[in-house]
């Protein structure tokens, strides 16, 4: 068996969805600096994708943008289409694009469910399908990795922790667990993986409100037992090892990376 190095995924492609800013930029670097090649898929900034290929690439890294909105079926078949042209397969799907639309649910318009519903979780059906097609299509190259492919879906602390004013998204990343867990009984013996990463408070634009006043900080921190905010490669981290095959015994998981907010939140010992 491989043993985990520092370059676990030579050899590997991977498409990172989301992946022009905040979590989805650092899983970017993250599997960059491991050995893998990586798409950039963003929706509308193209410079912060451009910018992003080209410092991967200044540190010696390979990787290319690729626009393409993750709801939509043909966006998804034809970024596919374009990476698997260029590099010739893929081997690591991080289905990382995600959105909130927070609204008191009985203001929440039906415009605010499905756009969060449609990228969230159609969103990872689109992506993931075609992803398992091509892994199938290829098969085990054992040379590059044991498995046939790696899924990693982006869930969040609230696909178990009940988030009062954000129910689209609650409800998404909800869903999201379900299809992760039942994707990955599916298609486990065709040598694919599927895992998730739940997230916690990462410092990204998603959340800005939570942490960019100290007042806030000093209330979200007392959330997170760890008593930090996440930084987006404490995320990154995360998936080049649920990428490599050092997790290669490992599916149909979700990784909590959120400084124990799961731990019983609320729940403070005095002193
Ligand atoms: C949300 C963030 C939030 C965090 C912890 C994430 O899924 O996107 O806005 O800070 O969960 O509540």
């Amino acid at each position: 068996m491989r043993v985990y190095r520092a370059d676990a995924l030579r050899g590997q492609r991977a498409l990172v969805t989301g992946g022009s800013s905040g979590i989805g930029a650092a899983v970017c670097r993250a599997l960059a600096m491991a050995g893998a090649r990586v798409v950039v898929n963003y929706l509308s900034n193209r410079d912060e994708a451009e910018q992003l290929v080209k410092e991967i690439q200044a540190d010696g890294g390979e990787a290319m943008a690729i626009q393409a909105d993750v709801s939509q079926e043909a966006d998804v078949q034809r970024m596919f289409r374009q990476m698997i042209d260029t590099w010739g397969s893929i081997e690591i799907l991080v289905a990382n694009a995600g959105i909130q639309r927070d609204a008191a649910f009985h203001h929440m318009s039906l415009d605010q469910w499905n756009m969060v519903m449609n990228v969230n979780l159609t969103g990872q059906f689109l992506c993931a399908r075609e992803a398992v097609r091509e892994f199938n299509r290829r098969g085990v190259i054992p040379e590059v990795s044991c498995a046939a492919g790696k899924i990693i879906s982006m869930s969040s602390v609230h696909d178990i922790i009940p988030w009062a004013g954000h129910v689209n998204y609650a409800a998404s990343k909800g869903g999201l667990l379900m299809f992760m867990k039942s994707l990955a009984q599916e298609v486990a013996r065709h040598k694919i993986r599927v895992n998730a990463i739940s997230p916690g408070a990462i410092r990204t634009e998603i959340n800005r409100s939570a942490w960019e006043t100290p007042e806030a900080e000093a209330d979200l921190l007392r959330l997170i037992p760890y008593e930090r905010v996440g930084d987006p490669m404490d995320i990154g981290h995360v998936a080049v090892w649920l990428a490599s095959d050092a997790s290669d015994y490992v599916t149909g998981t979700t990784i909590y990376a959120d400084g124990g907010m799961t731990l019983y939140p609320g729940f403070r010992e005095g002193g």
